[in-house]
């Protein structure tokens, strides 16, 4: 895959010469290269915003820097991804269909963000990653691009862990041990030493379920029809959590 991003702030994207991401780098599976917004500027001074029209606070990021980038950058032919608090939800089925993307771009807002024109003008997709406000979208485009390079073929060793890991089947993940059993008076659960799989494979999904009805009912009453058999109802509902006859948990 290959990724643009474009920004005022270059230096914030050093990170990615590192870890998993850097792997993913020099393995081939994702070119990556980072522009200087300001590159496109043609005043000494090297201005990118404005005022905004009719009024209010803070500065807006003129159209025509970005209209140039995204042009000598072929914008045309990518997918133009803008971080904004404004935007759609980021999710792991965002990540995982942008990862089938061979080119994207993401363009960097600062201030109060970019001149809807040049969002417009590019089809560009506005993505927030919750309910807060950030400074810029540099430290979203780096979650983002984490969340997607980790799904690209060949990125992660075990696929299977790609299969397991929360949100990707809409439950949250079990909690994990390790080695030592005991610590500071605290055993790993008995089960996960019985090398009885099924059993174990129950357990998790017990974990899995009164996890996400505890954290995330939000997900649960989005898992679709079907997908609690009776077990999972009977559980959740003596643990005290509402599951509606339907057996979709609201
Ligand atoms: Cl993607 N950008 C900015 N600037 N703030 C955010 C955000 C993105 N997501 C949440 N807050």
């Amino acid at each position: 895959m290959r990724v643009k991003i474009v920004s005022i702030f270059p230096e914030y994207f050093v990170p990615l010469e590192l870890s998993l991401i850097g792997k993913a780098r020099a393995q081939g599976a994702l070119d990556l290269s980072i522009h200087d917004l300001r590159d496109w500027t043609h005043d000494v001074h090297r201005t990118v915003d404005d005022t905004p029209y009719g009024g209010g606070p803070g500065m807006v990021m003129r159209p025509e820097p970005w209209g140039e980038a995204l042009d000598a950058l072929g914008a045309s032919s990518a997918r133009l991804i803008i971080p904004s608090p404004s935007g759609r939800p980021f999710s792991h089925s965002m990540a995982a269909e942008l990862a089938g993307e061979q080119d994207l771009i993401f363009g960097c807002g600062r201030y109060e963000g970019i001149d809807q024109r040049v969002i417009d003008e590019y089809g560009g997709l506005e993505v927030s990653l919750g309910d807060y406000v950030l400074f810029g979208g540099e430290v979203a485009v780096l979650v983002m691009l984490e969340a997607i390079t980790r799904l690209l073929p060949g990125v992660l060793g075990n696929a299977e862990s790609l299969l397991d890991e929360s949100h990707a089947h809409g439950l949250l993940e079990t909690p994990v041990y390790t080695k030592p059993a005991s610590w500071r008076g605290r055993e790993v659960p008995e089960i996960l030493r019985s090398g009885d799989h099924g059993r174990i494979a129950r357990w998790r999904r017990d974990q899995s379920l009164l996890r996400t009805a505890a954290r995330r009912p939000d997900l649960l009453g989005a898992l679709g029809e079907g997908a609690l058999d009776k077990r999972d109802v009977a559980l959740l509902r003596e643990a005290g959590f509402p599951v509606p006859d339907d057996g979709v948990a609201k």
